[in-house]
């Protein structure tokens, strides 16, 4: 998968030294220097062009539409997507799936938020192409029959969710938080959460749901 997953994780920041050290750069700061401090290489950001490519070995994908095996929820699924198609108009358009929302479609408010190989990441901003192999998980994952997740459960109880347009993001990026941090801080649960955005406004129960069911990593 490639390193862009999303524009920015929830819960990780560029780091304070990083955006220290652009300050102290001054005019002088460079593109190459701004790529170091963000931990990309000049040459990730160059494109290689598809006959080097072809060269080095590598399959050529595209343009044209072909068949992709995703795994998701544990389940192999098959698309037929173009190398511009996004892991979110993939499973919205040809799965079915449509738990995760498109809302600003450009990896800022985390509407469409699933779990590729157990880390947050905005669908959005994922190409299909690029998570082929590995282990992606929705919110259509977390429900066993009628019985919602304790996280699920948890957001319904303490009445976090108006609109519902966010709330699926939330709860992938709650669990993710859970599983990684069974009894987090109010802090940590904030950071957890901060690649994703309420317009109605309900952080505040989100964040009591979040922390009502710490104590165990829920599957
Ligand atoms: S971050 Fe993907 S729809 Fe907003
Ligand atoms: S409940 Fe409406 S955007 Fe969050």
């Amino acid at each position: 998968m490639s390193e862009h997953t999303r524009s920015r994780p929830a819960g990780e920041e560029i780091s304070s030294s990083a955006t220290a050290e652009a300050s102290a750069s001054g005019p002088n700061f460079s593109r190459r220097t701004f790529l170091k401090s963000v931990g990309v290489t000049p040459v990730v950001a160059a494109a290689i062009a598809p006959e080097a490519a072809e060269a080095q070995g590598a399959a050529i994908v595209g343009p044209d539409a072909a068949p992709l095996t995703l795994t998701i929820n544990g389940q192999k699924k098959t698309v037929t997507v173009e190398p511009r198609t996004t892991l979110l108009d993939a499973m919205r358009q040809q799965l079915d799936l449509t738990g995760a929302k498109r809302v600003c479609d450009r990896g800022s408010c985390g509407a469409c938020t699933v779990m590729i190989d157990k880390r947050t990441a905005y669908a959005c901003s994922v190409l299909a192409v690029d998570v082929e192999g590995a282990d992606i998980r929705t919110i259509e994952g977390l429900t066993q029959g009628t019985v919602l997740h304790p996280v699920q459960q948890a957001i319904f109880e303490k009445d976090g969710t108006m609109c519902g347009f966010c709330t699926p993001g939330f709860v992938m990026s709650t669990v993710a938080l859970l599983e990684k941090t069974p009894n987090p801080t109010a802090a940590q649960a904030k950071k957890a959460l901060d690649g994703n955005i309420c317009r109605c406004g309900t952080y505040v129960r989100l964040l009591e749901a979040a922390l009502s069911v710490k104590g165990g990593a829920r599957g």
